[in-house]
């Protein structure tokens, strides 16, 4: 057989290349790619192969430009390799910017970087611009610095309207250096900070701004990428600190914060529901500083409020004596916090029990049941159980275990646990207790709140130092499940 010729594949006297060609080449293509996580396809897929989302591959126009390019260094000069002794030497110079909002100031790790882009993302109608207005008011108020606040969402006199309702901080934001515009445009936008060179420039939102360079409406992922192209380039340069506002949907389904979460140095969330003012801000990502820890807020009708006291807060409704309820010290980064687990069991109609949990994992509560079961002879494995974090927090430590242990047990025996007491241990798969770090800051936090009884896990005469709590703490070390539950109801 002889090979195809290769004549078969070329139309005979056709131009090698036509305009009709060149045109299209000049056209802007099209591409396909997921709003969630920026993956690009080669056409329309239900799901995205990626990141398994479904409906988020949407057709892009993209053209290429400068904007999409990031630039880290001042425009003009040749880039420089630097000694790292001499470049720590510059980073320590670089003082942070408090804002003033000490919860705020805590989860960026002390105050804003100069030079860093942030971004805080959360569900519609959470309050990030709240948060933000009050951070501002906070910056002109207590550092004296000067912020331009760019809005896409909101008039100016909407924002202005805002920010004279909120006295919930310390700091009003009534003040000449809160600069406020309404602006969608990224040039304008920059044109007006080279203009009024702000300390601190405050983006709400990126899904409202779009840049000329790019095609699309805003907050398409062309368009988002290229605008925090611009934000990261600018923040580069001139060294000022960029707070970027992204939303997400409950679903997750928007453009934008999943994609973002790559190019910018420290990813806030600001949590919480509807039903409760509890506001929770978190950091998933921080390159200055760490990701541990909790900013508590309270929503009111003057703006929001710091909860410095978040245990008093979160055991403020919690019941003494109750059957299925125990309270544990968790660690919140630097933060000692007292949470009260709930959990309730119920005879399971179906063949397979059903494990219910808010706040906690469903894994380790699983694991869990199978050590009571198998080492306090509690038989509940067969029983639907319910695990429940009150006021909407997680559970993100091992400590917590012999908290959810002995709520599951209380239920079980219907037995409340004994006296003020807080339970603190993490369990192992042999029944036995294992000492968990930082319990000295658990314990005194306990007995601030009034505690007087706490059960943690100990190995006497391991050698290692016995706990030291607080005046009036009543220290119960047990070792294993069997004693733990012996000491939870004995009293
Ligand atoms: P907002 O900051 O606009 O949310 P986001 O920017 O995340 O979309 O806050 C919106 C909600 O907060 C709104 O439903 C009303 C409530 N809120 C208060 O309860 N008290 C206040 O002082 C303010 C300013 C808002
Ligand atoms: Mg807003």
């Amino acid at each position: 057989m002889s090979a195809p010729s290769q004549a078969r594949f070329v139309r005979r006297g056709a131009p090698a290349y036509t305009p009709a060609m060149a045109a299209a080449k000049r056209r802007p293509k099209t591409t396909w790619a997921c709003t969630a996580c920026g993956e690009t396809t080669r056409g329309w897929f239900g799901q995205c192969p990626s990141c398994q989302e479904w409906n988020t591959i949407k057709e892009q126009v993209e053209r290429p430009s400068a904007g999409a390019r990031v630039v880290l260094a001042t425009p003009g000069t040749s880039a420089k390799a630097i000694p790292v002794t001499q470049a720590q030497a510059a980073a320590r110079d670089e003082a942070r910017l408090p804002t003033g909002i000490h919860e705020f100031d805590r989860v960026l790790g002390g105050g804003l970087v100069p030079g860093s882009l942030v971004l805080l993302g959360g569900a519609p109608g959470i309050g990030k611009s709240t948060l933000l207005l009050q951070a501002c008011a906070g910056l002109v108020g207590s550092g004296g610095r000067s912020v331009l606040y760019a809005s896409g969402e909101e008039s100016i006199a909407q924002v202005a309207n805002r920010a004279a309702r909120l006295r919930g901080g310390e700091f009003v934001a009534a003040d000449e250096r809160l600069l406020l515009l309404a602006e969608t445009r990224i040039e304008s936008i920059l044109d007006a900070v080279t203009e009024h060179r702000p300390d601190v420039l405050v983006v709400d939102s990126i899904q409202t701004v779009y840049s000329d360079a790019q095609d699309g409406l805003p907050g398409n992922i062309s368009q988002i990428r290229s605008v925090t192209g611009h934000l990261l380039s600018w923040a580069k340069t001139t060294n000022v600190p960029v707070v970027i506002v992204g939303h997400v949907t409950k679903d997750g389904q928007l453009a934008g914060p999943r994609l973002l979460e790559h190019m910018v140095d420290a990813v806030l969330s600001f949590e919480g529901d509807e039903e409760r003012a509890t506001r929770m801000l978190r950091a998933s990502k921080n390159r200055f500083g760490s990701t541990a820890e909790l900013g508590v807020f309270e929503m009111t009708g003057l703006g929001l409020r710091e909860i410095k006291n978040p245990s008093e807060a979160f055991l403020a409704d919690h019941p003494e004596q109750a059957i299925g309820s125990a309270v544990t010290a968790s660690l919140e980064g630097s933060r000692p916090l007292l949470l009260e687990v709930q959990a309730l069991l119920g005879p399971s109609p179906g063949g397979y029990p059903r494990r219910t949990c808010v706040g906690a994992d469903p894994n380790r509560l699983a694991m869990l049941l199978a050590v009571l079961d198998r080492h306090a002879d509690l038989f509940v494995v067969d029983q639907d159980v319910f695990v429940n974090v009150a006021g909407g927090l997680r559970l993100n430590e091992p400590a917590a275990d012999l908290a959810v242990l002995l709520a599951v047990a209380s239920s079980h025996l219907r037995k409340p646990i004994a006296g003020r007491t807080v339970m603190i241990g993490e369990v192992g798969l042999t029944g036995e207790l294992r000492r968990v770090p930082r319990l000295d800051e658990r314990l005194a936090e306990a007995g601030r709140l009034g505690f007087d009884r706490a059960i943690v896990s100990g190995r006497a005469g391991s050698g290692t130092t016995r706990p030291r709590g607080p005046k009036g703490l009543a220290i119960v070390e047990v070792e294993t499940v069997v004693q733990a539950v012996e000491a939870a109801f004995d009293g």
